[in-house]
C-alpha cells in the first residue's frame, strides 16, 4: 500500500460524521488503517462501512475513562499500535454570559477539554510504551483564538485545547510524539447547521442567515469544508512534520492570522 501515511495505524475521536469522517476517508485513501471512535455507535458503524475494510468502528465515550482505555486497549490488539490520533470530539453551545448555565459548562469542558486530554494522555501512554513516536493532532477552532459574544464557553474550552497541545507538544517530543493543532474557521456540515440554529434563536435571524453571513465575511469568499482541512491532517500526520511541535495550524480561509 502506498501513500503518505501507508501502514499507519491512526485512531480519530468523533469521526462518525464530519470533519472527523473526512479524515478518516483521507487517511485510508494515503494507506492508513483507521479506527473510527466515536460515542454515537450506529453513526460510526456506518461510516466505517462506508469508507472500506481498512476502517473500523469503536466506541468511544471521551469523558469516560473506561471508555478510553478501552477504546486504545481494543485499537492496539486490532492494528498493534497507534501511531496517530486525532483528538477530534466536540460539543459547541452558545448562550449569553448571563444565561450560561453550569450544566453546559461542565458538558463541553468534559468533552472538549478532558477529553482531549485524557484521550491524548492514554495514547501517549500507549505510543511512548511502543517507543515508535507518533503523532496527535488536536481539533482546536478559531473560536479558541478569540472570545465571542455567546459563544464563552466553547471558545474557552478551544482555547484550553491550544494550551494544552503546546504543553503537551513540548513535554512529549522527547519521545518523537508531535502533538499539534489544526485551527478551523467555518466549516459547513451538521455541525453548522446546529451552530446557525442556536444564533437563529439568540439573534432573532432567519434560519441559514448567519451561515451566508460567516461565510461571505471570509477572506476566501466562502466557508469551509471538510476536505478543505484534510491536507493539513495527512501533513501533521506524517513524517514531513517531524520537525513540528507544539503549534496550531489555522486553516480557515484567512479569517485569522497567528
Ligand atoms: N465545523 C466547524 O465549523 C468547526 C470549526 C472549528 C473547529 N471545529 C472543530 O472540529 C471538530 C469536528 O467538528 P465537526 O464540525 O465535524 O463536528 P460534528 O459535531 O459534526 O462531529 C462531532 C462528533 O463528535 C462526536 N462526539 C460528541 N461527544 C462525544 C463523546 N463524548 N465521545 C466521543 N465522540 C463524541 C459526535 O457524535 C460527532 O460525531 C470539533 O473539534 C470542532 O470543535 C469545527
Amino acid at each position: 500500500m502506498s501513500g503518505r501515511l501507508a501502514g499507519k495505524s491512526a485512531l480519530i475521536t468523533g469521526a462518525a460524521r464530519g470533519i472527523g469522517k473526512a479524515f478518516a476517508q483521507a487517511y485510508v485513501r494515503e494507506g492508513a488503517r483507521v479506527a473510527i471512535a466515536d460515542i454515537d455507535l450506529a453513526a460510526t458503524e456506518r461510516a466505517a462501512a462506508e469508507i472500506g475494510d481498512r476502517a473500523h468502528a469503536v466506541r468511544l465515550d471521551v469523558t469516560d475513562q473506561g471508555s478510553i482505555d478501552a477504546a486504545v486497549a481494543a485499537v492496539e490488539e486490532r492494528a498493534g499500535g497507534i501511531d496517530i490520533l486525532i483528538n477530534n470530539a466536540a460539543l459547541f453551545d452558545l448562550a449569553p454570559i448571563v444565561e450560561i448555565n453550569r450544566a453546559s459548562y461542565d458538558r463541553l469542558f468534559a468533552v472538549n477539554v478532558a477529553g482531549t486530554l485524557f484521550t491524548l494522555q492514554a495514547v501517549a501512554r500507549s505510543m511512548i510504551a511502543r517507543g515508535q513516536g507518533g503523532k496527535i493532532v488536536n481539533m482546536a477552532s478559531q473560536a479558541g483564538r478569540r472570545g465571542e459574544a455567546l459563544v464563552a464557553v466553547y471558545c474557552a474550552t478551544k482555547a484550553a485545547v491550544i494550551s494544552l497541545t503546546q504543553s503537551a507538544g513540548r513535554d512529549l517530543i522527547k519521545h518523537r510524539i508531535n502533538v499539534n493543532a489544526i485551527a478551523p474557521g467555518v466549516v459547513d456540515g451538521e455541525h453548522w447547521d446546529h451552530v446557525d440554529a442556536l444564533f437563529a434563536k439568540y439573534e432573532s435571524r432567519p434560519l441559514g442567515e448567519k451561515k451566508r453571513l460567516v461565510g461571505e465575511a471570509v477572506p476566501y469568499g466562502r466557508m469551509g469544508t471538510a476536505q478543505d482541512l484534510v491536507g493539513m491532517a495527512i501533513f501533521l500526520a506524517s513524517s514531513d512534520a517531524d520537525y513540528v511541535v507544539a503549534q496550531t495550524y489555522n486553516v480557515d480561509g484567512g479569517n485569522w492570522m497567528s
